[in-house]
């Protein structure tokens, strides 16, 4: 008998990477369980993991929204209800009622495409929000935006030849989905230079490459605000890239998850793209992602979010039930989830203070956060970093002098892979090398999460090893 090898599985699998528990991530866990003994003998006593948005990860000082796990709490155990229905808030009680009314119990399966109810509550918050109707059966509920994501990619692409348009810096999600189903991306570049903004004419310059190399391009992928950039799109960047689908019968995928992650709201509001094509009357297919993971509710663990399908025709959106019902359903706390998200408490209920209270928090924080953080890493010698108006990350750029870059070759790494174990080896601090996410040839970069409280001691552990790090290798 031969024994299983990796050279007899599918072979697009050996082709996914995902950097964002990849190297650095390992080590950093392996930190994580060495700091357990009594003699580590590391030079840090805490692993900072700014490597990942995870914002209830332990160590990190998120909590999670009250609301939303009152509700949880209730649906989940219903005999709560009966014996400590006076320790939950009213509206509340009626929330968990009304849910476990429509779904019987949280253990049962589910319609493929999520419960009617909790989408009736999606497409009324879509709605709301953007001024024009949303229908719930054009709405799919998920396991986190990323289940959407992959399905629908799985779909486009229909040859090697399928390319998919993404930006580059993006989020990993893209490229390793696009290996494992072998798609051709197709990368558009963001330009740092003007705080990560995306240029239509480059979009339209990576199509048109794209078509002179035969291959086919299927869909452009936009994450607004984006990750790992944190940048917001105009409108009129919108109005460009919606005409560019238009032009070339490509369909749009955005990727909204950070759409309640805005640092300043009034100065950088967030504009779906859904709006956008409702308010052209663009023909577009359009697919919008949300998701619980994000936001001020921060629950990654729970697995929930959806996707709208905008000017999909029936056939598809039968072909995409199809395909959600050989999963059965999404799981059902992740929709109850979704039901909190998109129907927080209004202004009169009993839950409205302390909702209120906890979600200006949690925005507060980040907002000042990051701040911070970028003017610090801004004024740090051979590093650059754009203040970011969304999203939970800064990507700041290095430029590193000649020794490190050969030292790096010499170990085998790339520069900011080779730059950022060493800030692990040295403070603990994990964070993502750019390399992960893409970025122009030559450059390095590393992104790092503003989730992490003690801003002034990481921070400052950050600083001191930079400037050790440059000093060690002829940069200053
Ligand atoms: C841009 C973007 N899209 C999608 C996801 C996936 O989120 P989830 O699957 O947890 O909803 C993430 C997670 O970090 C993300 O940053």
């Amino acid at each position: 008998m031969r024994t299983l090898t990796s050279e007899s599985l599918n072979p697009a699998i050996l082709k996914v990477e995902y950097a964002v528990r990849g190297e650095l991530a390992i080590r950093a866990e392996k930190y994580r369980n060495d700091l357990k003994k009594p003699n580590h003998g590391l030079p840090f006593d805490r692993v900072i993991s700014s490597n990942i948005g995870n914002p209830q990860q332990k160590g990190l000082d998120q909590p999670p929204l009250t609301f939303t796990r009152q509700i949880a709490a209730l649906t989940e155990y219903p005999e709560l209800l009966k014996t400590g229905r006076d320790l939950f808030p009213k509206d509340v009680v009626s929330r968990a009622e009304e849910l476990l009314e429509e779904i019987g119990s949280i253990g049962a399966y589910t319609h493929s495409q999520g419960v009617p109810l909790i989408r009736r509550s999606v497409a009324d918050f879509i709605s709301k929000r953007d001024g024009h109707p949303s229908n719930p059966e054009h709405i799919f509920l998920t396991a986190g935006a990323s289940a959407g994501v992959s399905l629908l990619l799985s779909m486009l692409i229909s040859s090697p030849k399928s390319g998919i348009l993404i930006p580059i810096p993006q989020y990993p999600l893209y490229t390793a989905t696009l290996a494992q189903f072998s798609g051709a991306p197709v990368p558009y570049y963001l330009d740092e230079s003007s705080g990560w903004s995306t240029s239509p004419p480059a979009v339209e310059a990576a199509i048109e490459k794209a078509l002179k190399e035969g291959i086919e391009p299927k869909a452009l992928v936009v994450i607004n605000p984006g990750n790992p950039t944190g940048a917001l799109l105009s409108e009129e960047t919108q109005r460009a890239l919606v005409q560019l689908c238009e032009k070339y019968s490509i369909a749009l995928l955005a990727d909204e998850v950070y759409q309640a992650n805005l640092h300043a709201p009034h100065t950088h509001p967030f504009t779906s793209f859904k709006r956008v094509v409702r308010d052209l009357q663009s023909p577009i297919a359009l697919f919008s992602f949300h998701s619980i993971s994000k936001g001020v509710s921060g629950e990654c663990g729970r697995r929930g979010g959806y996707f709208e399908c905008t000017n999909v025709p029936d056939e598809i959106v039968k072909l995409i039930y199809k395909m959600v019902s050989v999963g059965l359903c999404p799981a059902v706390s992740g929709q109850i989830g979704v039901d909190s998200l998109v129907r927080p408490p209004k202004e009169g209920d009993e839950s409205y203070p302390l909702w209120l209270k906890e979600t200006r928090t949690i925005h507060d924080a980040l907002a000042a956060r990051t701040k911070t953080m970028a003017a610090r890493l801004n004024a740090l010698p051979g590093m650059s970093c754009v203040d970011s108006p969304g999203a939970l990350y800064l990507f700041p750029k290095l430029v590193l002098p000649e020794g490190a870059l050969k030292a790096a070759h010499e170990a085998g790494k790339t520069p900011d892979t080779f730059y950022a174990l060493a800030l692990l080896d040295r403070t603990g601090i994990c964070v993502v090398p750019g390399d992960g996410f893409g970025q122009r040839d030559g450059e390095s970069h590393y992104r790092l999460t503003c989730l992490c409280a003690g801003v002034d001691e990481y921070v400052g552990a950050l600083e001191n090893f930079h400037n050790d790090f440059m000093k060690k290798y002829g940069g200053v």
